[in-house]
């Protein structure tokens, strides 16, 4: 099972937002025609489940290309993607899904009302109760569905599929699942025995949440990697190099850098990051994080060349 923590603001680039399930919200039950355990063999629509439908939210990134993402509305939860393989033996699935809301134009937020034989007993805790599945793959190395948002009649012909395609008596799915996002306790040491503490969520980008905070991230004097004559911050894009952090405590909090940020970072002292490439609680990991700022405002030119303080 391989998971992966989206932040919440994963889909800030999103085309359009929709909000999906607004109460009171349309709940539909259908049988399964084959693989899947019928609904109304022990769908349990409890108000945990109804909770949960209510926080997801769809996202549109590309309406043309039909490509969807959820979101959750609710800002203290996360979505996290996980994969899982499930026997699909004479047995079925052992899944009840429930289709909690739909839209005319067959969309859907179909969600994982019970869990019975073969996915039970494969691994009690791959899926959960108020999973969604948003990909469907066949083990057969071809057959990949991404059933994002896909209403009821929609996803179980999509496992039917894949069911049909596979080649060693399993399947993949792909699902999102809602999580609490663990707390982040944010240490701002000023090197002179002041510490600012701001309270986070993981999930949060180190340098929005200094935006959120109003807080001055960027030494103003700091000459831009990119434009060496220039000073002056890129808003985030990761190239500027004016956003760097000192991680003094909690890197192991931190994601790994990319591709960016490896560059912009380069011959600097492995503690600095770019606050603009940084999540804080990657993997909803929560805990202590603590940064100075500015820090190449203390290096001697020497040790720092390329992102520079022009401090005198
Ligand atoms: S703001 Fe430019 S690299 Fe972070």
């Amino acid at each position: 099972m391989m998971r992966i923590f989206l932040p919440t603001l994963v889909a800030i680039w999103a085309v359009h937002a929709f909000a999906f399930v607004t109460p009171p919200y349309p709940v539909f039950l259908q049988a399964s025609p084959t693989v899947l355990r019928t609904a109304s063999q022990g769908a349990t629509l409890d108000q945990h489940l109804m909770d949960l439908a209510q926080k997801f939210k769809l996202e549109i990134f590309d309406l043309d290309e039909g490509l969807f993402g959820f979101d959750s509305k609710d800002n203290r939860y996360g979505l996290e993607v996980v994969h899982t393989n499930i026997d699909v033996g004479n047995d079925g699935l052992g899944l009840v899904l429930t289709e909690m809301a739909g839209s005319p134009d067959g969309r859907g937020l179909v969600m994982v009302s019970k869990i019975t034989g073969n996915a039970a007993k494969a691994n009690p805790q791959a899926i959960h109760v108020g999973d969604t599945i948003t990909g469907v793959m066949a083990n057969d190395g071809v057959l990949k569905e991404r059933v994002t948002a896909f209403n009821y009649d929609k996803t179980v012909e999509a496992i039917g599929r894949a069911k049909e395609s596979s080649t060693d008596g399993t399947i993949t799915l792909e699902l999102n699942r809602l999580i609490k996002r663990l707390p982040v306790r944010v240490e701002i040491d000023d090197g002179s025995g002041h510490v600012q503490v701001i309270e986070a969520l993981a999930g949060e980008n180190l340098r929005r949440m200094f935006m959120r905070k109003q807080l001055k991230l960027y030494d103003e004097r700091t000459r831009r990697f990119d434009q060496p004559f220039n000073t002056g911050n890129c808003g985030g894009d990761g190239v500027c190099g004016t956003c760097l952090v000192n991680v003094l405590q909690g890197m192991d909090l931190l994601n790994p850098k990319d591709s960016h940020e490896v560059f912009i970072t380069k011959g600097r002292p492995p503690s600095w990051r770019a606050s603009c490439r940084t999540t804080v609680g990657f993997n909803n990991v929560g805990g202590t994080l603590r940064i100075s700022l500015h820090p190449q405002s203390e290096l001697p030119e020497e040790l720092s060349p390329g992102v520079k303080s022009l401090k005198p």
